[in-house]
């Protein structure tokens, strides 16, 4: 038996997901016409004797109820939102809730960071797991070395696989092979954190006596003791122990940490849906349907006119009515917006409840490492007619009457 956990953070984390984030929690926000948790889920749901799915966070939570309760009886896999009273770190998290997770003594705990997006071969990565018999594996890539300092950079051996050594994020470069940010652990690594915790504890004793408190390292002295990273106080120390091993993907992998990078994910996990689950994603057959171009998803409830063109990458949500001659491509497109006759939106983010009127565009170049990558409008954005918005943000509330473009709009 496996439980699977899936570290979804708090309000104060994801700040750089603003203004999207204003009314909705980040794992929520929609990715292919799914709460971005849903897909971790969904690769869970896929491992055989899978007895729980636990989310760990500090959003309030009345903020998942709704989910958690409908994917529960959706993937008929008991699916809980544990709520943490203070952020503990991704490991501290995992500990707080030790005895809940530990409850039916599973062999084996998957966790999983809820801001990537990847096809999560976790059934893989069990047998890999199992073969080399350590403590933990971690799904790992090759990057471009320019980018890999953004992530936990690692050395693995060759020919064991074995972990040898982690740094996060280090300011010089150490490796272009990074942590996934997805791993299987045996309940060893209770008994790791719990190391990790006592010792803490000590030397939080050692400092409270001594009066040179500058020997200290800085870091060390800011930190709780109760709050303990899985990169930095638990990968780092235990690398090239034989406890640790890596598991390579050579599939897809992106972490979600801007608006920009929810657009490229959103199509990444519409391409998926084409081998996962085909039927998610819009025919556009026969003349009565609008043309639809490459993996686009349409929520049910949504009007999407026959005259309009939708795709590649598009995801539309829950009551949506898009107009006569609209194009629509590469974008998100969030519930209850209105889309009138003949508007273009491209490379680009629309807001809960907004509006686009005739003629108008909406657009970006589709940089989505840029800040401006892709234009954003907040909720309830009114776009009025024949107006012109390229490569810019705007927060919620307002209304264009006139073009902008590399801007954002307060
Ligand atoms: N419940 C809870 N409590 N979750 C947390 C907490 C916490 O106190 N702190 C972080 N998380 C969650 C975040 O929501 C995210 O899903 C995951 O834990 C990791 O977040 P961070 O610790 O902020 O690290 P990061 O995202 O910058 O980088 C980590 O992930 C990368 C892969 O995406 C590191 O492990 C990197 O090495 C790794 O490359």
């Amino acid at each position: 038996k496996a439980v699977a956990v899936i570290m979804v953070g708090g309000p104060t984390k994801g700040t750089r997901f603003r203004p999207l984030s204003f009314n909705t929690p980040k794992p929520l926000f929609p990715l292919a016409g799914q709460p971005m948790v849903h897909h971790p889920i969904s690769a869970c749901k896929r491992l055989p004797n899978l007895a729980h799915i636990f989310l760990i966070g500090f959003y309030e939570e009345r903020e998942f109820a709704l989910y958690v309760s409908s994917i529960s009886s959706e993937l008929k896999v008991p699916v809980r939102y544990l709520k943490e009273d203070k952020p503990h770190g991704s490991a501290g998290g995992l500990y707080y809730f030790r005895n809940i997770i530990m409850e039916d003594n599973p062999s084996h705990v998957f966790l999983l960071n809820c801001d990537v997006c990847c096809s999560f071969p976790l059934t893989e990565m069990l047998e890999a797991h199992k073969r080399y018999g350590g403590m933990g594996t971690v799904l790992v890539i090759k990057v471009s070395a320019e980018s890999a300092n953004q992530f936990g950079e690692l050395v693995a051996d060759t020919i064991t696989n074995e972990l040898l050594h982690y740094t996060e994020k280090p300011e010089t470069f150490v490796s272009d092979l990074i942590n996934c940010g997805v791993y299987i652990f045996t309940p060893d690594v209770f008994t790791a954190i719990q190391e990790v915790s006592t010792h803490r504890e000590g030397q939080a004793n050692i400092r409270h006596l001594s009066s040179f408190e500058t020997l200290q390292s800085p870091t060390s002295r800011a930190l709780p003791v109760d709050f303990i990273r899985l990169d930095q106080d638990i990968l780092s120390p235990f690398a090239g122990k034989k406890q640790l091993y890596t598991y390579e993907t050579m599939d897809f992998w992106e972490q979600i940490k801007t608006p920009g990078m929810s657009v490229k994910c959103s199509g990444l996990y519409l391409a998926q849906f084409r081998l996962t689950s085909p039927h998610l994603l819009a025919a556009g057959d026969g003349t009565k349907s609008a043309t639809i171009v490459g993996d686009v998803y349409v929520h049910p409830s949504a009007k999407v006119h026959p005259t309009a063109k939708i795709g590649p990458s598009v995801s539309i949500s829950a009551n949506v009515r898009v107009g006569a001659g609209v194009r629509l491509i590469s974008c998100i497109i969030l519930d209850d917006v209105e889309v009138q006759e003949n508007a273009v939106v491209i490379n680009s983010i629309v807001g809960w409840k907004s509006s686009i009127g005739k003629w108008s565009r909406v657009q970006a170049d589709g940089d989505y490492n840029a800040k401006l990558g892709i234009t954003i409008l907040g909720e309830a954005v009114t776009v009025e007619d024949e107006v012109v918005v390229i490569n810019s943000i705007v927060l919620p509330n307002k209304t264009l009457n006139l073009s902008v473009q590399d801007e954002i709009i307060l």
